[in-house]
Order: structure tokens, then sequence, then C-alpha cells
């Protein structure tokens, strides 16, 4: 834990001010779900939803994120949480400048998401659990990887050889195997909407 540090930054201008100019209220909308859940899909639907009724927002995604800022971390319990503490941590400084942040990542136990939430903290914290059955995500896998990880060929592979914990109370909870995608983002923009205006 670092020591001796006094930061100021945060208090030049304040988030409230970047929230007037944008005239939004930032928030964390935070995916969770297995790999293939359709994660990926709805923020970037999401995303294009929003900038069309002229709200700012940015999107983190997993893959992206494991390419640059984390790409020291693996699949272990350990570094799934340091990777979710990492993004948490980026997530606030986004919604400190106003922006709404969407964030996809499996983030796959309660403990990891207890983290986020509690860095983002509640009040802007926004969880949305994509559940299709693990046999949807299965049988749609995107990247090939359900196939990799039953072959041996990945260890450690949510919903396979590592497990998925359901959140227990998420803002929302979409089964994507049985919603379309604007139904879905039609849902989720319902949700939020209270929560991003100001
Ligand atoms: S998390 O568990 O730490 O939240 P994150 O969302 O960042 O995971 O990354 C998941 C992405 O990494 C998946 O979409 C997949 O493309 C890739 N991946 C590679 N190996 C694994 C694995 N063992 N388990 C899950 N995803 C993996």
């Amino acid at each position: 834990m670092a020591k001796n540090i006094y930061p100021v930054f945060d208090r030049i201008y304040d988030r409230k001010v970047k929230e007037e100019i944008l005239r939004q209220s930032a928030k964390v909308i935070w995916f969770t779900g297995l790999s293939s859940s359709g994660k990926t899909t709805l923020a970037a639907n999401l995303e294009k939803e929003l900038f069309f009724r002229r709200f700012f927002c940015h999107v983190l995604d997993g893959d992206n994120i494991r390419m640059g800022i984390n790409n020291n971390l693996g699949f272990s319990e350990e570094d799934r949480m340091e990777n979710i503490r990492r993004i948490a941590e980026a997530s606030k400084l986004l919604i400190n400048t106003g922006m709404i942040t969407i964030c996809s990542f499996i983030s796959p136990t309660n403990a990891i998401r207890s983290l986020a939430r509690k860095i983002i903290g509640e009040d802007d914290f926004i969880e949305i659990f994509l559940n299709p059955p693990l046999e949807v995500c299965e049988n749609r896998d995107t990247k090939g990887l359900y196939k990799k990880a039953r072959a041996g060929l990945i260890q450690d592979f949510t919903g396979i050889s590592s497990p998925f914990e359901a959140p227990e109370n998420p803002d929302l909870e979409i089964d994507t195997s049985t919603i379309s995608i604007k139904d879905s983002v039609d849902l989720i923009f319902n949700k939020i909407i209270d929560r991003i205006t100001l």
C-alpha cells in the first residue's frame, strides 16, 4: 500500500462541473456474464444508442484491456481479481471526467464484482447480468475458445474449468438467447435513463 501520497488532482474541477458541461450523470454500466453471452455486442450497441441520444460514453472491454494495460495478467483467480481492480480504478477515473463508462468483463465471482462495486461506489455502479444458458454460449463460441477449453488447450476457462457465480442482486438480468439485440438495448436504456440524466 502506498504511503506518503496526497492526491490532489481530483479536487481542482470536481466531477459535478464536468457532468454539467456534458449534461449527464456519469455512471458505470457493468456487464457480467460468460464468454459469448453477448457482453461485447450489447456494450457496443448500447454505446451506439447512447451516442445517438447525445450521451457521451466509452466502452472498456475484456480483450482490449487485456491486450494493453493488463497484458501481464492471466486467468487465475488472483489475476482476474487484479484485472478487475485496475479496470474499476480506471472506470472511476473516467466517471470523474463525467463519462458514462460501459464495462464488459466476465467478472466471474461475487468477490470480484464486490471489489469493483466498492472501488466505483454503490451509487455509480449499475450491474447487468447476461445469463443465456452455458450451452447457448458454447454453441455460439464466437472466438472458438469453448472448443479449445473442452479439448484441454485452455486452462481455467470460465464455465468449463473455472467457476462463474451468478450475481445475487443485479440491476437487470437478460437471457440473450431469448431476446433480440435491439430489445436488450431498449431494456437497458429504460433501466438506466433516469440514472444517467442530470
Ligand atoms: S475476467 O474473468 O478477468 O473478467 P475478462 O473479461 O477480462 O475476464 O477476459 C475474458 C476474455 O479473455 C474472454 O472473452 C476470452 O476472449 C479471453 N480468455 C482467454 N482465456 C480465458 C479463460 N481461461 N477464461 C475466460 N476467458 C478467457
